[in-house]
C-alpha cells in the first residue's frame, strides 16, 4: 500500500451528486500516487470506533450517477460545530484529538469534508485544530457563500421543475390552484428556480414578505384574462404574512420545517372558495441521480480537491465562479447564509413575465419598462435589418398575445 492517503467523508443530510464528488477524488489522487480511504457515516466514522473502507477504481466504478452516498451520512451526531443557524459551539476537544490521531495513524495528507454549512463548520473547527481538511460544498439548498452553485442544487430544481409540469396539467384540466411546498430551508433559491422553469404563477420565498390579498388578487387576475387555473410555488422557509415560519422547533438544533403549503392552501380556498390542491415535494427533491450539470460540478469540485491537498491548500473549500472552479478559505463560506437577492436578475425576470411574489397586487408589479428604454439593434454589415419592422411584428405579436389571454 502507498504510503500517502487521502481521505473523504460525506456529512449532513445528502443529495444527487455526492458518489460523484467520491469517484473523482479517487480518480484524480490516484493519478496522483494517493491512496483512498472513505470514513462511514460522516463525521462519526472518525472516532471511537474509527470505520472506513479502501476506496479503489473497482469500488467506485459507476457510482457517477448513483443518488446518496456509498459512504453513508449523518447529520449532526457528536460533531455539531453550530446550533441553529450560524452559532458557533466548540467541538469537544477529546473528539478532536481523537479525530487527529485517527488522521496521524492512517498517515492521510488531506480528508475531504463534503458538506453544508454545518458540516463545513466542523470543516473549519478540524482545520483550526491542526487536522488537515478541505471543504466541498454540497446542499440542495443552494445557500453556501463564497460558491455560486453548490451541487445538488441542480437536480434538486429538475426534480420540483417536473413536479410543477405535472401539475400544470393537471392543474389546467380540472380548472384547480395547485399549491406546492418545496425545500430550501431559509433560502428560496429551489422555488424561486423551479418556479420560473415550471411556470408556476406566485412564488413565495424566505427573502420576500408576501400577503394573502396579493396571492388572491394574481390569481383572480388571471382569471380575469380566462386561465381558472394557477400554480402556487411556496419555500417551505418563507415567513407566514403574520410572521413566524411552519415546522417543528427543535431544542438546540434548527427547526424542521413544513406545512407552510397546507396552511397557503387552506386560506385560498377560504378566501376565494375555489378548489385548491396542495403537493409537498419533501424528499423526492434529495433523491434519485444527479443532473449533467451536478455531474459535471461534482466530478470538478472532487479533482480540484485533490489538488488543494497536494498543493498543500489545507483549510480552503472548493467553490465554482462562472465559469472556473477555483477556492477560498472555509471560514469565508461558513455561518452566513447566501440568500436570493431581492433585486437579482432572476427574480427581476419572473417579474418581468409577470410571475407575482405576493408584495403586491397583480397589476402594481415593480417591473416596469422604462419610458426612454434603450433598445440597441444589432445590425451587421451583410444584413440589411429593418428594426421599424421588427418592432411593427412584435407590436402585432403582443395583441394578439393579449387578445388570446
Ligand atoms: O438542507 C437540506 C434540506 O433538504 C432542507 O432543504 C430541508 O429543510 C432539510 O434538509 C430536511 O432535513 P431532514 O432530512 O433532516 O428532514
Amino acid at each position: 500500500m502507498s504510503s500517502k492517503r487521502i481521505g473523504i467523508l460525506t456529512s449532513g443530510g445528502d443529495c444527487p451528486g455526492l458518489n460523484a464528488v467520491i469517484r473523482g477524488v479517487v480518480k484524480a489522487s490516484s493519478q496522483l500516487g494517493y491512496d483512498c480511504v472513505g470514513f462511514l457515516k460522516g463525521y462519526e466514522g472518525l472516532y471511537d470506533p474509527v470505520r472506513y473502507i479502501t476506496l479503489t477504481h473497482k469500488n467506485t466504478s459507476g457510482i457517477l450517477n448513483q443518488g446518496g452516498t456509498i459512504l453513508g451520512s449523518t447529520n449532526k451526531g457528536r460533531f455539531a460545530a453550530t446550533v441553529g443557524v450560524a452559532d458557533r459551539v466548540e467541538i469537544d476537544p477529546e473528539l478532536l484529538a481523537g479525530v487527529k490521531h485517527t488522521i496521524d495513524q492512517l498517515n492521510i495528507a488531506g480528508l475531504v469534508c463534503i458538506g453544508g454549512d454545518g458540516s463545513l463548520a466542523v470543516a473549519q473547527q478540524f482545520h483550526e485544530y491542526g487536522i488537515p481538511v478541505v471543504g466541498v460544498p454540497k446542499t440542495i439548498d443552494n445557500d453556501l457563500s463564497a460558491t455560486a452553485f453548490t451541487f445538488g442544487f441542480d437536480s434538486a430544481v429538475e426534480c420540483a421543475t417536473n413536479a410543477l409540469d405535472r401539475l400544470h396539467t393537471t392543474a389546467a384540466s380540472h380548472e384547480r390552484i395547485m399549491v406546492i411546498e418545496l425545500m430550501g430551508r431559509h433560502a428560496g433559491w429551489i422555488a424561486l428556480h423551479a418556479g420560473i422553469a415550471g411556470g408556476g404563477d406566485v412564488i413565495l420565498l424566505p427573502e420576500i414578505g408576501w400577503t394573502y390579498e396579493n396571492v388572491c388578487h394574481k390569481i383572480l387576475d388571471r382569471e380575469s384574462h380566462g386561465k381558472r387555473f394557477s400554480l402556487v410555488v411556496v419555500a417551505e422557509g418563507a415567513e407566514l404574512p403574520e410572521g413566524g415560519l411552519v415546522g417543528e422547533e427543535k431544542s438546540g438544533a434548527q427547526a424542521k420545517l413544513g406545512g407552510i403549503g397546507q396552511i397557503v392552501a387552506t386560506e385560498i380556498e377560504r378566501r376565494l372558495h375555489r378548489e385548491v390542491r396542495v403537493s409537498v415535494l419533501g424528499h423526492l427533491q434529495r433523491g434519485g441521480a444527479p443532473t449533467t450539470f451536478d455531474r459535471v460540478l461534482a466530478t470538478q469540485y472532487g479533482a480540484h480537491a485533490v489538488r488543494l491537498i497536494v498543493q498543500g491548500r489545507l483549510g480552503e473549500m472548493v467553490c465554482y465562479h462562472p465559469p472556473e472552479i477555483e477556492s477560498v478559505p472555509i471560514i469565508q463560506a461558513v455561518n452566513k447564509l447566501r440568500t436570493v437577492e431581492h433585486d437579482g436578475s432572476a427574480v427581476q425576470a419572473a417579474r418581468a413575465l409577470g410571475i407575482s411574489f405576493g408584495d403586491c397586487p397583480a397589476d402594481e408589479s415593480p417591473f416596469a419598462w422604462s419610458e426612454d428604454f434603450d433598445v440597441e439593434v444589432a445590425t451587421s454589415d451583410d444584413v440589411e435589418f429593418d428594426a421599424e419592422f421588427t418592432l411593427d411584428i412584435a407590436e402585432a405579436a403582443t395583441e394578439e398575445a393579449l387578445a388570446e389571454l
